[in-house]
């Protein structure tokens, strides 16, 4: 979603600003622009489209000066054209605002500033506040935006300079991320840490109602009513290689090929082999309460729902507690039965996703522990949760989450082992399961190498309009996630079913053109999965099957097979959703799609 960055300092603004843009373009975005304060005015340039859009721009047209703001913009508010793209500017054009979220009093505020004499030049929001801001504006920017964010509802995260005050960037965040950069004698804000990791590894977060004030000689962080607040500077742990493709053509791609160090790095330090069982302290919660819940509620969005769907199967069957998977936007407006028996688990890879952070702050609000399985460090989730894990499974640029994925499943596991060997499991089961998980990065190893296999499929299906993926048990959310997977980065039409359920509806949809993706390996449903393998075949769809290495069975019946490992049943979608995410991958570059930010998506969606 949309991109904030902001400086202060001795170097030029402008290509720190762009520079910072290009780090946050997975996040999905439809314009772009930057205002420049050097004197002289504020100098606005922006434009509709990719960054490249706004770069040509520039390219004859730079505006000078070492301070100023810079926007990517996914529209909510106003089609996503150029007058709509920000920064905005007030009525008096001396102050200029880049804003995420929406403000939903808008219409109100607009409403009164029309009827004062202000004329607006876009459909949207953010020039809204910048006139309400302008309004407030006597000789102090600070004091401002503090007078207009009072009359605003809604989330936000904003950065506002003035012509009035060039050595002067304010900032300030409500529901929408925001962090403080401290450089040596420069200061960045930005909504997303890839965008300043370049300049400085040190930040600071900042809180819901916080604002900051960023000088050249230094920073200050305050609030509505307090103009001086404490707050420590952490440090980022990875590096700017990280956030590279190194090689790779498409961050998704890296990202799949990661998998055996990042799926290692979640499961570091958290494995007790000798007790069959993981030490998950993070979860701040003692095993005399673990051992108290007598319900779990995963919430998630999208591909962190799937993963939940998976947790739920692992979760019922090795520890004995019951759990329901709501998606995080239906369960923050049901009326959740909660009480403080329940522990609320929030998965989510940004650990930014609004609906999430609705959802955790509703558990919360019911008397619900809430813990979070989170991969960014520092993010509002996992800052809000009473206790979590990080997936540590390093910065996930690709629009379509994949390493996450796994790590979140892997995640879950260890929730489950531990919370079922507190109960009933013994430790040979427990000792059993990790074994598996640590075969595990060798295993995605073992398919990665046949990652030319895939390639091969990709080739032979990727002109189908609509592919079906069947799963059965723990494996049916991994016939989601591959359909997920595929319809987001190819636009192909995709849908994932329990294999069971086909006869009651899409069975309809099958013939000779249709490719339909089993997942199948030998496990407890086996038998039950070749029957419908041959209920597609009897109606000559075209069956690829995910399979057991060595599995002759579905191989008489099926178009194509691709083996996979043997590993423990309730850990196969781990390594069942590594050719699927290969294969959703070679498709969209077949089809020629813009694998990296497909169209409409965004990598956080931190609106509702
Ligand atoms: C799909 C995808 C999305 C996210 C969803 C939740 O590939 O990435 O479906 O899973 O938007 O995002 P997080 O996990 O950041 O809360």
């Amino acid at each position: 979603m949309c991109g904030i960055v902001g400086y202060v300092g001795p170097k030029q603004a402008s290509n720190i600003l762009v520079d910072g843009l290009r780090r946050m373009e997975y996040r999905g975005y439809d314009s772009a622009g930057i205002a420049i304060i050097n004197g002289n005015g504020v100098k606005i340039r922006k434009a509709a489209g990719k960054l490249s859009a706004l770069v040509e721009k520039l390219k004859f047209d730079t505006p000078s000066g070492t301070v100023g703001v810079g926007h990517t913009r996914w529209a909510t508010h106003g089609a996503p054209t150029t007058p709509n793209a920000h920064p905005h500017l007030d009525q008096s054009g001396r102050i200029a605002i880049i804003h995420n979220g929406i403000i939903e009093n808008a219409g109100t505020i607009k409403k009164a500033l029309l009827a004062r004499g202000h004329c607006f030049k876009s459909e949207t929001d953010t020039e809204v506040l910048a006139h309400l801001i302008g309004e407030y504006y006597v000789d102090n920017l600070e004091e401002a935006v503090a007078g207009a964010l009072w009359d605003v509802e809604g989330a936000y995260g904003i950065a506002v300079v003035c012509s009035e005050e060039p050595n002067t960037v304010v900032a300030a965040r409500h529901g929408s991320p925001l962090l403080v950069g401290v450089g040596d004698g420069e200061y960045f804000v930005a909504s997303d840490a890839s965008a300043i990791l370049e300049h400085t590894r040190s930040v600071v977060y900042l809180d819901d109602g916080e604002m900051v004030v960023l000088k050249r000689d230094g920073y200050r962080v305050r609030n509505l009513t307090e103009t001086h607040l404490e707050k420590p500077v952490n440090q980022i742990e990875w590096d700017l290689a990280t956030i590279e493709r190194g090689g790779f053509a498409h961050f998704m791609l890296k990202e799949i090929f990661e998998q055996p160090e990042s799926l290692t790095n979640t499961l570091r330090g958290h494995l007790l082999e000798e007790e069959g069982t993981a030490r998950v302290r993070g979860l701040n919660l003692s095993d005399e309460e673990l051992k108290r819940f007598d319900r779990i509620v995963i919430t998630a969005c999208g591909t962190s729902w799937h993963a939940g769907l998976i947790g739920e199967y692992i979760i019922e069957e090795l520890a004995r507690i019951p759990v329901e998977v709501e998606y995080a936007s239906e369960f923050r407006y049901r009326n959740p039965v909660l009480d403080d028996r329940c522990l609320v688990i929030a998965i989510s890879q940004s650990g930014e996703t609004a609906d999430t952070l609705a959802a955790i702050r509703e558990g919360k609000r019911r008397g619900a522990r809430t813990v979070g399985l989170v991969n960014v460090v520092g993010s509002t989730i996992a800052r809000e949760v009473d206790g979590g894990l990080y997936l540590r499974a390093g910065p996930e640029i690709g629009v379509a989450s994949t390493k996450a994925f796994n790590s979140q499943v892997a995640a879950l596991a260890m929730v489950a082992l531990r919370m079922a060997r507190l109960r009933n499991l013994s430790v040979l089961h427990g000792r059993e399961l990790i074994h598996a998980l640590q075969a595990l990065p060798d295993q995605i190893r073992q398919i990665l190498d046949r990652a030319p296999d895939v390639e091969r499929l990709a080739q032979k299906y990727h002109q189908a309009s609509n592919i079906l993926y069947l799963g059965r048990g723990v494996n049916f959310p991994v016939a989601l996630e591959g359909a997920l997977k595929l319809k987001e980065i190819s636009y192909i039409h995709a849908e994932g079913y329990p294999a069971a359920e086909m006869k009651h509806g899409p069975i309809a949809l099958i013939d000779q053109n249709m490719p339909v993706i089993f997942v199948a390996p030998r496990d407890a449903v086996y038998s039950k999965i070749v029957s419908n393998v041959e209920e597609v075949k009897a109606r000559k769809g075209r069956v690829i099957a995910l399979v057991t290495e060595g599995d002759a069975e579905i191989a008489k019946l099926a178009e194509e097979t691709f083996p996979l490992p043997k590993t423990h049943d309730l850990l196969t979608p781990i390594l069942a959703s590594v050719p699927l995410q290969l294969l959703s991958y070679y498709v969209a570059v077949l089809r020629g799609c813009n694998v990296d930010q497909p169209r409409n998506l965004a990598k956080s969606v931190t609106v509702e």
